[in-house]
This record gives structure tokens, sequence and C-alpha cells, in this order.
């Protein structure tokens, strides 16, 4: 799809950049020419994937940051900036989630998710931000949100369901305000793509990861290549016109609000047919 040097000449930061989704993303962006900087908590994990990222031929660099905490986010961008003497994408992907009833849900908990997804977001795009603005410099900043922070909010996960919403807004809001920066910003709103950290989190069992199919209509789940192909478009000159959008990646999930959609569940197409056709004959 892309030439290999889409990315070329561009660095990009990747928050939880060392495993899951982040990760398929460094590898796609570093294979398009991009050097690359990844941040989490976790050293070892951080270390293990620059070690694979090297690969590619690229610059690759790791720092061990908790999003969470503004003041060490500011020390990573400088530090980012030494090492690549530039900085031209943010990917904010670092996120926290887990299922709980909201009536259990402690003051921390709550924290925890708005802190990470949020405040996170907020800390890194306002460093970052603030950089490109003073060097008068163009940048790109990419959020990963999640399709239920757009229309309905979600049972149960109601703290990333309000932090989530908050990123959106944030997207949009200085899409328009930092447009005549050339800063783009933009998001991906994923429905489920398999990795560690959702699936423990979120997919209990081996029943319920087949159950939740069903909500899908491409009747699969999503694969780290489709979006990280998405995010490179978005992250890439390809993309230039577009900011402030926020593209889904899901399979058709969110559509199932459909009101007459649940009846392709009630039996086969086949039989469906017949019946339409014997509804069709009787009008
Ligand atoms: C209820 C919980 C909880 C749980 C933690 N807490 N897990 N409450 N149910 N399962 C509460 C704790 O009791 C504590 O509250 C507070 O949250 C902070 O917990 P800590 O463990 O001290 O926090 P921390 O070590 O910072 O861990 C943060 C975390 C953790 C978010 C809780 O799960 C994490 O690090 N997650 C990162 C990876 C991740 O979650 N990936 C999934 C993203 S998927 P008290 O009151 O005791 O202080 C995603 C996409 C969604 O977002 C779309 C998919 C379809």
């Amino acid at each position: 799809m892309f030439k290999e040097d889409t990315l070329k000449g561009k660095n990009i930061l990747i928050t939880g950049g060392g495993s899951g989704l982040g990760l398929s993303m460094a590898h796609k962006f570093a294979s398009l020419g991009a050097g690359i900087a990844i941040c989490g908590r976790t050293e070892k994990t951080l270390r293990g994937a620059v070690n694979e990222l090297k690969h590619h031929g690229t610059e690759v660099h790791y720092y061990v940051a908790d999003v969470r905490d503004f003041e060490a986010v500011g020390v990573m961008f400088d530090g980012i900036y030494t090492d690549f003497g530039s900085l031209h994408g943010l990917v904010n992907n670092a996120a926290g989630n887990f299922l709980s009833a909201s009536e259990d849900l402690s003051p921390g908990g709550f924290k925890a998710i708005v802190d990470i997804v949020l405040h996170g977001s907020f800390n890194c795009t306002h460093h970052f931000g603030n950089r490109l603005i003073k060097k008068k410099e163009k940048g790109n900043i990419l959020n990963i949100v999640t399709t239920y922070a757009e229309d309905f909010g979600s049972a149960f996960v109601l703290p990333s369901a309000c932090s989530k919403a908050g990123v959106l807004a944030m997207t949009r809001s200085l899409a328009f305000e930092w447009a005549t920066y050339g800063i783009r910003v933009n998001a991906i709103a994923p429905g489920p793509f398999p990795t560690e950290g959702a699936w423990t989190r979120l997919f209990p069992t081996k029943k319920f990861e087949k159950q939740y199919l069903n909500r899908i209509p491409a009747g699969r789940y999503g694969e780290h290549e489709e979006l990280a192909n998405l995010a490179a478009f978005l992250m890439s000159d390809l993309a230039e016109y577009i900011t402030g959008e926020s593209v889904t990646i899901d399979g058709g999930e969110r559509l199932s609000a459909g009101q007459f959609n649940f009846i392709d569940s009630l039996m086969s197409r086949g039989k469906l047919k017949t019946i339409f056709k014997m509804l069709k004959l009787k009008g």
C-alpha cells in the first residue's frame, strides 16, 4: 500500500509503544522509514521492543516515563529532542481499562484510568504542541480512542468511556485551534483488536471472546496490520489535509444499533429472504 519511504525523515513518539497495538504501529512506521521513540512504565518491555524494532534500520530509542506525570513527560520530550534533534509525530496510544460495575468503582480506580488516558494524552500533547509552536515546526498528533467514545458510551467501562470521550473532544478542539500552527490532530477509533493488555482485562473467558464476535458484522477481530496501516496513512503527508477526524476501524461493530439489524441473527439469510418474499406477496 505504501512506498518504503512514506515516513522517511519523520520521527514519531508512540506512548505505550513497548507492546500491543503501540508496538505494531511502531513496526509499521519504522518499516516505512520513520525514527521511533517509544515510552512506557516498564523498562524491560521497552528494551525488548527496541531490540525488535532495530532491524528496520531506523533510529529507535525508548524512554521510561509514566504519561500521568506531567513533569516526567517534559523530561522525556527534552530527551527525545536531544536524541533525535526533531520530532514530527505523537501517537497517544497508552491506555488503561478494566471491567467493573460502576457502583463498585473506587475513586482511585476511576482516577487511575482518567489519569492514564485523558491526562496522559493531554500531558504529551501539551508538551509536544508547545515545542512545535515555539520552534515554528509542523506536527501531527494521532489519538487512539474507541468506538464507544463517540455516541453511546459503554456500560462496565465507565472510566474508559469518560476518558476516551474527553480525548475525542480534545482531538477536535485542538485540530481547529492548532491548525494555524500547522499541527494536525486526528483519532482512530478501533473496535476490538486482540492484545494481551485488552484481552486479559476485558475478555475474561474463551466463551466470551467467541460470543463477542456475534456483534461484529465482519465476523472477526481486527488485525494489527490493518490498524497500523491506517495509522501510517494518517501520520504521513498523504493525509496532509485531514484534521479533526476520527476514523473508525471495527468491522462494522458500531452499526449494531441499527433498529432491524438484529433480525440477521435470528435465522439464516436464506430463511430471511423467504420470509421477505412472503411479506411482499401478502402486501
Ligand atoms: C476494579 C480496579 C481494577 C479492577 C485496578 N483497580 N484494577 N478496580 N477492578 N480490575 C483499581 C485499584 O483498586 C486502585 O484503586 C486503582 O484502580 C489503581 O490500581 P493500581 O493497580 O494501583 O494502578 P496501576 O498499577 O497504575 O494500574 C493501572 C491499571 C492497570 C489501569 C489499573 O490495569 C494497567 O496498568 N493497565 C494498562 C494496560 C491496559 O489496561 N490495557 C488495556 C487497554 S484496552 P484504589 O481505590 O484501591 O486506589 C483499551 C481499549 C478498549 O483501553 C476497547 C476494547 C474493545
